[in-house]
């Protein structure tokens, strides 16, 4: 019999005063010792160069949960006992002394020497923290160690190779958890049992019966206050590569021989190897002007605080990508990103072909047939929505548009934030969710040619689907969405009598 790994362990935070920490972290961890049975099995150590002590770090952990919509009565099941807080010094050289701290901590809390280190931190300063672990030995312990890091890895794909060199000179792969969020998010993990629990729509799912796939991440928010950041990523770095790549490597892949970490990632980098050149007449970017969104009026992103007057930052990609594989050859995928567009959507919209004639009256594309369209909808209203054609009662003949809708709200109710999810693989040691070295130096490939792009991105009024030029219809297959389009037609009965026609 398996003797289950032992979990309790020692939970660096580094960065551990910071906003990652406090709106994700701190009450994720939270619902994972209230709702996931981790209870005492988690003990906090937040690292960072503030001046806090354990008592100090307490109520800021409290303040944090506060913060996060729990009342006085949830803390109640929160332990103050097993937060700790380390001071590290901004400048110093080792972090020998972090060493002898944990070493106390475990001897405290008599934990086995299960460590994960989370480098909550800005990119500009991981790598360092990385070298420092090695140098101080803190990559090796009698329990298991585990490093996760966030988003992004690297800016391009030399950076993203030489990160791996520096993280693999002291961890091996094993223990290593890079995260990228939106594979946490439980829709879009669905989308692998969706795919290949459905043998229905499996069969279905490839060159022969698909037209076209586009992926979208709509964002109503614009940069906020990270213009330092923003300013040096915009939306191609920072959306596309990652989160926009994950989901579509995701729709794309092959079905893996079995549901194990290295096997799903063997598929996934195999979908990121065949992704042809993308030309330049197949991207667009876009920058957001003024606008109004939900009846607010809000300023351009050169006006943001800390932007660039001239800045040429993209804030909008669109992108027409192919895979070469025997599957896919031919179909267009569009994936689209903005931000301060109408509102907040992630979505993939798979349009079917149509029949080859139409047998009811006059000619296919007049005669009231639309394309089967399934859409799934990661974010929010999670679900399905699979529109088909029927004949709509009486006479004479009409073809009406019906969809059927399966939300995920009505079958299950609220789900867990993403972070949840993720830090508990980190926990029990599954790295499925978690991109592999040479995937992410894959997904850097992809689009390495076209990250510091130097022309001007089209403007586009804030509230709107990004910029409405020829140019941006013809690399994005149409002026209009799929999913747009099918959300107008909600509400419509959709029909089209075929007698009308000439
Ligand atoms: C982050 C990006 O990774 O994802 C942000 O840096 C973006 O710019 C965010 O707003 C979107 O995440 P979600 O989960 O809100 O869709």
């Amino acid at each position: 019999m398996m003797v289950p790994e032992d979990r309790r362990h020692l939970f660096v935070i580094f960065g551990g005063t910071g906003d990652l920490a406090r709106r994700k972290l701190i009450p994720s961890i939270y619902r994972l010792i209230t709702e996931d049975g981790l209870g005492d099995d988690c003990v906090i150590l937040g690292v960072g160069s503030g001046d806090y002590d354990d008592a100090e770090y307490r109520a800021w952990t409290r303040s944090a949960l506060i913060d996060a919509g729990l009342s006085e009565a949830d803390l109640a099941q929160w332990s103050d006992d097993n937060v700790h807080f380390h001071r590290v010094r901004r400048d110093a050289a080792s972090l020998d002394d972090l060493g002898e701290r944990i070493a106390a901590v475990e001897s405290e809390h008599d934990l086995p020497g299960n460590r994960v280190f989370y480098l909550a931190l800005p990119p500009s300063i991981s790598p360092s923290i990385m070298e420092r672990l090695g140098e101080a030995g803190l990559h090796e312990s009698v329990g298991w160690v585990r490093l996760v890091i966030e988003k992004p890895f690297g800016s391009d794909q030399a950076t993203a190779t030489s990160l791996n060199k520096l993280v693999h000179r002291w961890f091996d792969e094993e223990q290593v958890y890079r995260i990228d969020h939106y594979l946490g998010k439980e829709t879009v993990q669905n989308l692998l049992a969706f795919r290949f629990a459905n043998p229905l729509f499996e069969s279905a799912w490839n060159r022969d019966r698909v037209e076209s796939i586009e992926i979208t991440v709509a964002e109503e928010l614009g940069i906020g206050d990270r213009a330092g950041y923003y300013e040096t990523a915009g939306a191609l770095r920072d959306m596309v590569q990652n989160h926009l790549t994950q989901v579509l490597t995701l729709v794309a892949m092959e079905p893996p021989v079995s549901f194990s970490a290295d096997q799903i990632r063997n598929e996934k980098v195999k979908v990121l190897e065949a992704i042809a050149p993308i030309p330049d007449e197949s991207i667009v970017f876009g920058q957001y002007e003024a606008g109004t969104i939900d009846g607010e009026m809000v300023r351009a992103y050169r006006a943001e605080d800390g932007v660039n007057e001239q800045s040429k930052i993209p804030t909008f990609v669109g992108i027409r990508m192919e895979i070469d594989t025997w599957r896919w050859q031919g179909v267009p995928f569009y994936l689209r990103t903005g931000k301060r567009l109408p509102r907040r959507l992630t979505e993939i919209a798979v349009t079917f072909r149509q029949p080859p004639l139409c047998i009811f009256h006059g000619h296919r594309d007049s005669c009231g047939i639309g394309p089967n369209v399934l859409l799934i909808t990661l974010q929010p209203d999670e679900g399905f929505t699979l529109r088909f054609n029927v004949k709509a009662p009486g006479e004479p003949l009409t073809i009406d548009s019906q969809a059927l809708r399966f939300s995920h709200d009505d079958a299950y109710g609220e789900l867990p934030e993403a972070y949840q999810a993720l830090i508990l693989d980190v926990i029990e040691g599954d790295q499925t969710l978690f991109v592999r070295g040479d995937e992410a130096e894959a997904s850097w490939r992809v689009f390495d040619d076209l990250l510091d792009h130097p022309c001007d991105p089209y403007p586009y009024a804030a509230g709107t689907w990004g910029p409405a030029t020829l140019d941006a219809s013809l690399a994005l297959g149409g002026a209009e969405w799929t999913g747009e389009r099918e959300r107008s037609r909600e509400g419509r009965d959709g029909s089209t009598p075929l007698d009308s026609e000439s």
